[in-house]
């Protein structure tokens, strides 16, 4: 599985550290991409070693997002601002979006430079202006909404889903979660809705423990919440069932996995009403 990294011919290479790891390269190696360094690959294999289902958990991920996603076309959503959208990839967003629903607009911010390199080294067809790649950070939320090219594509007269994909794990409670959340969801309209996956301790606090260290190497910290502190997150959202569950168990599509209940991930879906 492991990839020796080949940097793309254009991707502007000087503005990305790759002495420390950062959470999207460390994804990426998890689910068998190449946009990784030494340094990610260091740090997620510590994380894997310790849990070597957390490539499992990764893929578990890309599908949830998936299926959300789908669920929220059916719903009539076309516009989608997924906050810490990381590399491209199988299963992503800008994927799943454009296959559900061919009208979409995918406004993707991430705070991690090689998302952007990647994007300005994609060719600029993409379905003509359907995703717009920002640099941002979701610990600043006023700023995401103010910015020009995040206003120009999305309508927020429309409604729109929030895609918090795997990223709160990486805000720490000093940020105020909670807050942020309250901040993107009072700036869209009734029928927008909220999509949440998070690493949990709930079932091995321990082991989680071990692999937050190896991320305290990495450009991001990772803390874990509990089912009640994601179920948080959707406080004065109408959530859609089943609730908050281990993504596996989120309107699954098939026969469930049969290791649905080692991927210690919650994924959740909200409506604003
Ligand atoms: C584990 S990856 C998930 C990528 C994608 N959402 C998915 O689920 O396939 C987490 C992403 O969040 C980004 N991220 C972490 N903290 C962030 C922050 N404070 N603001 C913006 N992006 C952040 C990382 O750079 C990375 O791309």
């Amino acid at each position: 599985m492991a990839q020796e990294h080949q940097t793309p011919p254009d991707v502007p290479t000087a503005q990305i550290d790759t002495g420390v790891a950062t959470p999207a390269r460390m994804y990426d190696y998890y689910l068998g991409g190449k946009d990784n360094f030494a340094a990610d690959r260091e740090a997620a294999e510590k994380v894997l070693r310790n849990m070597p289902q957390v490539r499992a958990f990764a893929r578990a991920n890309r599908a949830f997002l998936g299926r959300a996603v789908r669920e929220l076309a059916a719903r009539g959503i076309s516009q989608f601002l997924d906050i810490g959208i990381g590399l491209p990839g199988p299963g992503g967003t800008v994927e799943s979006a454009l296959a559900a629903q061919p009208a979409a607009h995918v406004v993707g911010v991430d705070n991690d430079p090689i998302v952007l390199a990647h994007a300005r080294a994609r060719p600029a067809d993409d379905k003509a202006g359907a995703v717009t790649i920002v640099r941002g950070d979701l610990r600043d939320p006023a700023a995401i909404l103010a910015d020009p090219q995040v206003r120009a594509v999305l309508d927020f007269d429309r409604p729109i889903a929030v895609l918090l994909i795997a990223i709160l794990h990486f805000v720490n409670e000093d940020a105020d979660p909670r807050g942020i959340i309250r901040t993107l969801m009072d700036a869209v309209v009734p029928g927008s809705f909220l999509a949440v996956t998070h690493v949990t301790g709930d079932f091995d606090p321990a082991r989680l423990e071990v692999s937050a260290q190896a991320y305290e190497q990495s450009t991001a910290s990772l803390t874990v919440r509990s089912a009640k502190e994601v179920g948080a997150f959707f406080e004065g959202l109408e959530l859609l069932d089943p609730g908050v569950v281990l993504l596996p168990h989120w309107r699954p599509e098939g026969p469930v996995q049969a290791d649905a209940d080692s991927i210690w991930m919650y994924g959740a879906v909200g409506r604003k009403d």
